[in-house]
């Protein structure tokens, strides 16, 4: 079913509420008007019977012929109706026809004794209802007497109406009543949720807190006061993370910066060649630092799974991980001899293809292989490897190792170790779990199984 892009939840209620109720009192009109015509019905029909046996009591034997024994005056009581009209007939089986003021409709069924018959229908124009009795004959006991009454139907017709004329406003107003209790249980249950709005509308990005006294609220409401609560705390979060982020990226910035401006008016002012030459290169150092922090913000920012789109994402290319492998080792040749590092690789030379973004996954193995030359052991080894089923890459050194209370810290963005040297910036990390978690691998710290130092592990998932 479609679903409506917008509507009111009062308004959806109320027909909802509204509308069965609406039906249940509609059938309840219609059951009493049944009830009130069937009950009509009744006590009129026994007020026909009635009247026929008391005809029925008066057929007579008078001078050897069976003939009705009531006056002008009594038949005239009998007859009398402010609002109907009245009519009878008396038959015998044998002699015909004995009393009558009209032609009565034969009854639908054939008669018995104590068996009354009632049925609609039409006398001189108008309907009628009759009810048909079969008594004895007084006279002679092979023959039976007919007696018909007929009335016809105004008094049932009125009852109905007056019935209608009642039940109606009744009902209508029992409608009115309902809708309004409705219309004011469903407003003020709601305004709980006018209540959460007008406070969500009143904060500030910066001030981002979550909705107290959830307890206090409807259950139904909860949940969903639970959810955005948690929503906030993890928008909160993202803005103190960020705020720490450009706290620090512009604290990494600013240092490298200011050298370079104390360093570049001295280099200017210096008369000194060597002194020129000093504060030069300390320029350079400064260059090659921002250049440095730089390079690692933009990789972050382009790593950043927060900042994923999909778009993004379909950039994924098969990669023969095996060979990206070896270039990188290529690449980093130069920087382990100056470190007397012997840089090796252990893994097949066959093909192991992955789904990933070639350029990030060599910034991520350039960044293990960078800590493990700086942080290792000079004259020491790293060996970059490679395993399959799964595509497991690790990078191990012979260092001091990283302590293990220290193995989740050293992920976070800018963490560096008190005993770190050299120029680092602390994003290598955060950026390898960045590129790690964007090709769906596990990235872990843990220890060179094969002497002291660590070991860099990524898993990547089956594909
Ligand atoms: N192989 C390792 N052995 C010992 N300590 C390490 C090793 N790798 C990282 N560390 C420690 O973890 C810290 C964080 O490393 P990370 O690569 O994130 O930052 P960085 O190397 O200081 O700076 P960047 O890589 O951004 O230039 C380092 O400062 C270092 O103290
Ligand atoms: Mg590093």
């Amino acid at each position: 079913m479609k679903r409506q892009n917008g509507y009111s939840l009062r308004q959806r209620l109320l027909i909802r509420l509204g509308t069965p109720l609406f039906i249940v009192l509609t059938i309840g009109g219609v059951a009493t008007f049944a009830l009130a015509r069937h009950i009509g019905v009744v006590v009129y029909d026994r007020w026909l019977y009635d009247s026929a046996m008391t005809l029925a009591q008066q057929v007579k034997v008078q001078n050897k012929q069976l003939a009705l024994n009531l006056s002008t005056t009594a038949m005239e009581m009998f007859e009398w109706d402010s609002v109907d009209r009245i009519y009878e007939e008396v038959v015998s089986r044998k002699n015909g026809r004995i009393f009558g003021n009209a032609v009565l409709p034969a009854p639908p069924q054939d008669m018995a004794f104590s068996a009354p018959q009632y049925y609609d229908s039409v006398v001189n124009g108008r309907h009628v209802r009759v009810v048909a009795v079969m008594v004895p004959s007084p006279a002679d006991s092979g023959d039976a007497i007919y007696i018909q009454v007929a009335e016809t139907e105004s008094k049932r017709d009125s009852l109905i109406i007056e019935t209608l004329t009642l039940a109606m406003p009744l009902q209508l107003g029992l409608l009115l009543i309902v809708t309004i209790f409705i219309w004011l249980a469903v407003t003020s249950s709601l305004r709980m949720v006018d209540d959460i709005a007008v406070r969500l509308e009143g904060y500030e990005p910066e001030g981002l807190a979550p909705l107290d006294n959830v307890e206090d609220m409807p259950s139904e409401v909860k949940p969903l006061v639970k959810a955005l609560n948690q929503l906030i705390g993890k928008l909160s979060d993202s803005q103190n993370t960020q705020r720490r982020f450009v706290a620090n990226a512009a604290h990494q910035l600013r240092t490298p910066l200011a050298t370079l401006q104390v360093q570049t008016e001295r280099a200017l002012r210096e008369p000194n060649p060597t002194m020129h030459l000093e504060a030069l290169s300390q320029v350079f150092g400064a260059v090659t630092r921002l250049r440095h922090v730089v390079h690692q913000l933009l990789t972050l920012a382009r790593s950043d799974t927060m900042e994923r789109s999909d778009e993004q994402a379909l950039k994924m290319v098969r990669v023969d991980l095996s060979k990206l492998v070896r270039d990188e080792l290529e690449r980093w040749a130069d920087a382990a001899i100056s470190h007397s590092i012997d840089l090796g690789y252990d893994g097949p030379e066959k093909v192991i293809e992955i789904d990933g973004e070639p350029y990030l996954l060599r910034e991520l193995i350039g960044n293990l292989v960078d800590n493990a030359i700086r942080y290792g052991r000079t004259g020491g080894e790293v060996t970059l490897g490679l395993t399959t089923m799964p595509v497991t890459l690790f990078v191990d050194d012979n260092g001091p190792g990283i302590p293990a209370e220290e193995r989740t810290l050293v992920l976070e963005r800018f963490y560096r170790r008190s005993d770190a040297g050299g120029d680092g910036c602390g994003l290598g990390l955060a950026i390898c779990r960045e590129i790690a978690m964007r090709h769906g691998a596990r990235l872990t710290i843990g220890d060179n199984s094969h002497s002291c130092g660590t070991r860099v592990t990524v898993i990547f998932p089956d594909n």
